[in-house]
């Protein structure tokens, strides 16, 4: 692996699942991998799953991590080519990501939307300099539209669930994302992230659902069913997978924050028991209510702390490959 942006840089899901589940088994295993190694995790947004858990991920592969929070720390960078920097940015990414490429072995970055400007959020700009300019494997721990480490760790939940309470010989479970409200307009990084994982693993009956006006960037949800209604959706379902997100296609907007979208007891009682997912941070008693989160049917819990076997096995594939 030379990079890790999104699935298109995954060979093979379930060899990688199975090497995650391995090391949660057996952390150490590889603890000579990234002996004389380190990484640099750079933020430009905040962090508490993603931060610790690579941090974590390194330390057990032998790996020396070092956190830059750069929005708080670092110079104001320039991403534009050819910017005249009159304002205020300070250091161009062509200054300062070559620099970065000498300190690090593998840089991990995560650089959040504008919501603003939907084609410059789309272009990905921001982490695609960074692999232009840095020299080194760019691990991403959060883009503009896309969050890969997260949607890894959903699959090796789904599957570590799967393997602990098998569904009926050839049956595929029924996974359900559903959109949820929330107070402010966050991105689709998530929803459209998990989508594209589950179609390309393709081992689910998939289905988003979500309110009008919601429907999320067809490059990543081609192939799932696609309904406005939750209720429907949720029949049957051995996995609901709760998220809230802000529209698309008007970009960056809460139209509708229709509170009737929180997953309820009752709505769960429809479900075949379903296990219910969330990336957290989670809006209690606004996307997910208590009863649901404080559940055995709660994977929560669970699924943040399999952001280490996740994020582990990225850097020893991308460890392998560099050697
Ligand atoms: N799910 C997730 O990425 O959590 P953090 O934003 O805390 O890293």
């Amino acid at each position: 692996m030379k990079q890790f942006i999104s699935v298109k840089d995954v060979t093979n899901i379930n060899e990688l699942v199975q090497k995650a589940l391995a090391y949660k088994a057996n952390p150490f295993m590889d603890r000579q991998l990234g002996i004389g190694k380190r990484i640099g995790l750079l933020f430009l947004n905040p962090s508490l799953r993603t931060r610790l858990s690579t941090q974590v991920a390194a330390s057990n592969l032998g790996m020396e991590a070092i956190v830059f929070n750069v929005d708080k720390e670092g110079w104001a960078l320039e991403f534009e080519e050819g910017a005249i920097m009159s304002g205020n940015t300070v250091e161009h990414i062509k200054d300062a990501a070559p620099i970065l490429g000498q300190y690090f072995d593998v840089l991990a970055i995560r650089t959040f939307p504008s919501l603003k400007n939907k084609e410059d959020d789309y272009s990905e700009m921001y982490i695609n300099q960074f692999i232009k300019y840095a020299g080194v494997p760019v691990i991403s721990l959060e883009s503009s539209t896309l969050h890969p480490l997260q949607s890894f760790t959903d699959i090796i939940s789904i599957q570590e669930s799967l393997l602990a309470n098998p569904l009926q010989v050839n049956a595929k479970p029924k996974i359900v994302l559903t959109w949820a409200p929330h107070v402010k307009p966050l991105p689709q990084c998530v929803a459209n992230s998990f989508s594209q994982w589950v179609n390309a693993w393709g081992a689910a009956d998939f289905v988003i659902a979500h309110p009008q006006d919601y429907e999320l960037d067809e490059q990543f949800t081609k192939g799932a069913t696609i309904t406005h209604n939750q209720d429907a959706a949720l029949k049957n379902a051995d996995f609901v997978y709760v998220k809230n997100w802000s529209t698309y296609t008007d970009y960056g907007k809460v139209y509708d924050n229709d509170p009737s979208w929180m997953l309820t007891d009752e709505k769960l009682a429809t479900t075949n028991n379903a296990k219910v997912m969330h990336c957290l941070p989670v809006r209690r008693n606004v996307e997910l209510s208590d009863e649901i989160l404080d559940s055995a049917n709660s994977l929560v819990s669970r699924q943040a702390g399999n952001r280490v076997w996740a994020a582990q096995t990225v850097l020893s594939e991308i460890l392998k490959s560099s050697r």
